[in-house]
């Protein structure tokens, strides 16, 4: 309650009328002008206060939401991109100091742009005030973390976890010296340098709550729960989605909703597909009430389909695991998105790979390999990430344009290879902005960047090849969409063209329901859109490669058919009824 009264004390003339507009539209993140845009402050204008110079750049393509990845204070060295935070109350002095980031918040506000920023929640840097108390022997403080003084428990909750970073951080438990006599196991889930926080401590569960509230304060209008699956550990369990994560993140929804109702909180929550939903507020049990939760969470399933739907020429895996996805519920909304600063985590079980007769395993590695360039067809020039000796396992690095073909083919210098490949874009980028939530653009995708090719170049990255897909902004590229016919012109379009569909297309607004439709051939991903209010709509698009014709009567059995087509890429068009797909070709379609 003091916490609270603290805060609400302090909270601006300015913000409160910005709660009171919000509480007036509550649900105005699912509009259909809602488009995001995720870039690295410093890889995209250096500093904090040469973002207000590219406010035009972003609105040029419809930006409404700008996510700035991790910007507080970092630990120096390795922090993971600045995952490791050092203090919550400063901002890294290389992008800028708090003013500026409260400046911007505001410059982007009167810009109509939400300014969103990650809460690195699960865990602090070493380094953080509370950590180096820990080590000093402070023991409130070090009962802000988990720690044991030999190995017996972290051997039994060993037989459980999975590791994160296999490659260069196995292991989920960090010996440190001079904590007690013979010193401490901490928990460390990820790097050994970020320290898990117990949230069995009130205090923990207090302290960040008013980090969130102070950031609020200052005009942050979305907060990114880092990590937030892993909140809450329990013996027997891979210690994610546990319950008391829900019934943490609930109080941290009704907590913060007090003092600062427009604030949004977004789960960063990479997780199975049934255990996704329940981040924004889905039910846990069956029967139990709906919760305020989070009201926005990424769609990885959606990511990871697209990827895989487009290697493997067909939407049959995709559409399945979809249609088995639960519903946001009405009063939240997806992030959707084909790129993030992170790596693509082939999330396909062996139950999904059997829906369409193929081995999870097979599946996995033939991604692997097709993205990674191995696979002797392949266009993708990305990169395997955590190769897993024991598992085998892989991930995949790389932009967009480098994994869907624009690098290969701008490097063979064919033409009709990057007409294709702009296809692919177009055919990914097409679906997100279609299937509900805030379509999220990852910088540099917007002029087809390519993989740095120098992103080991800094000895703390040299690891981790995520660096790969997360270059620094090219702007003489980005000014060449000005000259018609250059590649940056014909990507940048793509993003105009959707986005200004989209705002005037109320049907695409979040809220309302996804059904996948799968009458069709199997090379189709259709769905269709209905909300309580507005108008049904339809996506259909071809993954395969050779054209198709659909007939609607095959898709639509419980609609009026559709009588519109509002959008359409790749040569696709509907005539009487028929719709004509070539590859890569898509529809959206309204009544
Ligand atoms: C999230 C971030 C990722 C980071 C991890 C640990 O998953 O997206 O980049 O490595 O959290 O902080």
């Amino acid at each position: 309650m003091a916490t609270l009264d603290e805060f609400a004390a302090a909270r601006s003339d300015e913000l409160q009328q910005l709660d009171l507009r919000r509480e007036a539209e509550p649900m105005w993140f699912q509009h259909e002008r809602m488009v995001g845009y995720v870039a690295y402050a410093d890889r995209f204008t250096g500093r904090l206060d040469g973002i207000a110079d590219r406010i035009d750049y972003l609105r040029e393509l419809g930006v409404t939401y700008l996510h700035l990845m991790p910007l507080l204070l970092p630990r120096p060295g390795d922090n993971d991109g600045g995952y490791a935070v050092a203090d919550y109350d400063q901002v890294d002095p290389a992008v800028g100091s708090m003013a500026d980031l409260e400046a911007l918040a505001r410059q982007l506000r009167e810009n109509g742009i939400s300014l969103c920023i990650d809460v690195v929640m699960n865990h602090t840097a070493r380094e953080h005030p509370w950590a180096v108390a820990a080590q000093a022997g402070d023991a409130a403080k070090h009962a802000y973390y988990i720690t044991f003084p030999d190995r017996t428990l972290p051997d039994q909750y060993e037989e459980t976890l999975r590791e994160v970073f296999p490659e260069f951080a196995p292991g989920n438990f960090t010996l440190v010296d001079g904590m007690g006599a013979t010193g401490r196991w901490v928990w460390t889930t990820f790097n050994e340098f970020k320290w898990d926080l117990d949230y069995t401590n009130p205090d923990v569960f207090i302290e960040m709550l008013g980090v969130m509230l102070r950031l609020a304060n200052r005009g942050i209008e979305v907060l990114r729960l880092d990590a937030a699956p892993f909140i809450w550990k329990r013996l027997g369990t891979d210690c994610e989605n546990q319950p008391e994560v829900h019934h943490l993140l609930t109080a941290y929804r009704a907590l913060t909703a007090i003092v600062a109702p427009s604030l949004l909180l977004k789960a960063e929550a990479i997780v199975p597909r049934e255990e996704l939903v329940a981040y924004l507020g889905a039910e846990l049990e069956p029967g139990d009430p709906q919760r305020n939760e989070c009201n926005l969470a990424y769609n990885n399933q959606l990511m990871v389909q697209l990827w895989s739907s487009l290697a493997a020429t067909e939407g049959r895996l995709m559409s399945n695991v979809l249609a088995s996805m639960g519903q946001a519920p009405h009063d939240s909304a997806w992030c959707t998105y084909v790129r993030c600063h992170d790596d693509i985590g082939w999330a396909i079980t062996g139950e999904d790979a059997a829906s369409v007769g193929w081995d999870q395993f097979a599946h996995r590695d033939f991604l692997n390999e097709f993205y990674s360039g191995e696979f002797a067809m392949s266009y993708a020039h990305g990169a395997k990430f955590q190769e897993n000796d024991e598992t085998g396992d892989a991930r995949i690095s790389g932009t967009t344009a480098s994994l869907c073909g624009i690098e290969d083919a701008l490097l063979r210098n064919d033409d009709a290879a990057l007409d294709v490949a702009l296809r692919r874009m177009e055919l990914l980028y097409a679906v997100t902005f279609a299937y509900g939530g805030i379509p999220l653009v990852y910088m540099g995708d917007e002029i087809g960047l390519r993989n740095d090719d120098d992103w080991a170049a800094d000895p703390a990255d040299a690891d981790d090849n995520r660096w790969m897909h997360r270059p620094h902004m090219d702007w003489p590229a980005a000014e060449r969409r000005a000259i018609d016919g250059s590649l940056e012109q014909r990507v940048f379009s793509i993003f105009t063209r959707l986005a200004a569909a989209r705002a005037a297309l109320p049907e695409v607004r979040a809220g309302g329901t996804v059904d996948i439709l799968r009458q069709g051939d199997d090379r189709l991903f259709a769905f269709a859109r209905r909300h309580r209010r507005e108008n049904p709509m339809w996506m259909v698009s071809n993954f395969g490669d050779r054209t198709l014709v659909v007939k609607p009567q095959a898709l639509y059995t419980h609609d009026v058919l559709p009588a519109q087509c509002v959008l359409s890429g790749a040569g696709a068009q509907m005539i009487d009824d028929v719709i004509t797909l070539p590859p890569l070709g898509w529809v959206w379609l309204t009544r």
